[in-house]
């Protein structure tokens, strides 16, 4: 068990606009999936071991929304996987770094996850998830 890069979130505003360009590169695309507590529909790109993480908001408060408005689509954050996830997450906070949530979260498919602030990691938003067995 070892650290990877899980994924790369990318906002867009279109997903169907977004995701054409690796589908006409040949990279499998997962069909659209909704999460409601993030407020984004998403699809994933296969690149290799790692993924693309296609995001467009659902509303207006949604923060790819805000985001998007803020700075336009792009790089919205970094996923990586780790092995040890409530171990990790109890070593940022007593070390002061900032989390965006402060208990670890729980997705759709089931996996754990947190997000660590940008102010904390040199401007890029850091998504942790927990390695799966
Ligand atoms: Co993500």
């Amino acid at each position: 068990m070892d650290f990877s890069i899980d994924h790369l979130g990318i906002a867009v505003k279109s997903l169907a606009a977004a995701q054409s360009i690796y589908e006409k590169l040949g990279l499998s695309v997962s069909p659209v999936e909704t999460v409601e507590q993030e407020q984004v529909r998403l699809v994933m790109v296969q690149v290799g071991d790692s993924r693309l993480e296609l995001l467009e908001a659902t509303s207006e408060d949604s923060t790819i929304a805000k985001f998007i408005s803020k700075r336009g689509e792009g790089l919205h954050h970094v996923c990586l996987r780790v092995p040890d996830l409530p171990a990790a997450v109890a070593r940022l906070k007593k070390d002061g770094v900032r989390l965006v949530s402060e208990e670890i979260k729980t997705g759709a498919g089931g996996h754990q996850y947190v997000f660590v602030h940008p102010a904390s990691t040199g401007g890029v938003l850091l998504e942790l998830v927990q390695e799966e067995e």
